[in-house]
């Protein structure tokens, strides 16, 4: 029975909208019956005690933020035993995003399996990786950030969606319903 199962969602955020994110995943899956803890990456010390783990980053500089990446490489053996889905936060998501939808589809091209996520992929046994947009403020980044967004039209403001964060954190909870039981090892 999927109550039995229990999920660890870390987050590593700078500005709060990862976090946001992670809640709000954690709730979705408590409410599918699920026990889920949901921690930030750099408070959460170890994965032997999750059947599962939903782990998430904001991007800066194209990356992962370096608690989250550290954090895949030292629970390497742990989590390759395990199912895991990644989430990357930033200017582009899947379905909403701070820039017009051509530069929205060129940047979803573009950055399709990024060298770092390959290397995850080569880590973890990944269920899945998605992209949701985030959170900007004009005074969450230098001038160069600003100037860039001007350039290119982007808005500031909350650009998360809420239902295609709700959807896909469902898919994991169904996913997991069919999963059988991990054997204590
Ligand atoms: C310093 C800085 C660098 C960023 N670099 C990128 C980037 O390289 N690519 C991108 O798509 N978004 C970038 N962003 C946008 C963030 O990924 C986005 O605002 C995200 O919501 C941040 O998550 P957080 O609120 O959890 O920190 C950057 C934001 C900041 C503040």
């Amino acid at each position: 029975m999927s109550g039995d199962k229990t999920v660890l969602v870390a987050y590593a955020s700078a500005h709060g909208s990862t976090r946001g994110i992670a809640q709000a995943i954690a709730e979705r899956l408590t409410q599918a019956g699920l026990h889920a803890d949901v921690r930030a990456i750099a408070d959460s010390d170890g994965v032997d005690s999750y059947d599962a783990l939903v782990l998430g980053s904001a991007i800066h500089n194209r990356a992962w933020l370096p608690q989250a990446s550290a954090f895949l490489r030292s629970h390497a053996s742990g989590l390759a035993g395990r199912p895991v889905w990644l989430f990357s936060v930033s200017s582009v998501g899947e379905t909403s995003s701070f820039f017009g939808p051509r530069l929205s589809r060129f940047v979803q091209r573009v950055r399709r399996d990024t060298p770092e996520m390959a290397g995850f992929r080569r880590t973890v046994a990944l269920r899945d990786h998605r992209d949701f947009a985030g959170v900007i403020k004009a005074s969450h980044w230098s001038r160069l950030g600003d100037l860039f967004m001007k350039a290119f039209g982007g808005t500031y403001g909350d650009h998360r969606d809420w239902r295609d964060i709700d959807a896909w954190a469902d898919g994991i909870a169904r996913r997991l319903e069919d999963e059988p039981p991990r054997h204590a090892t």
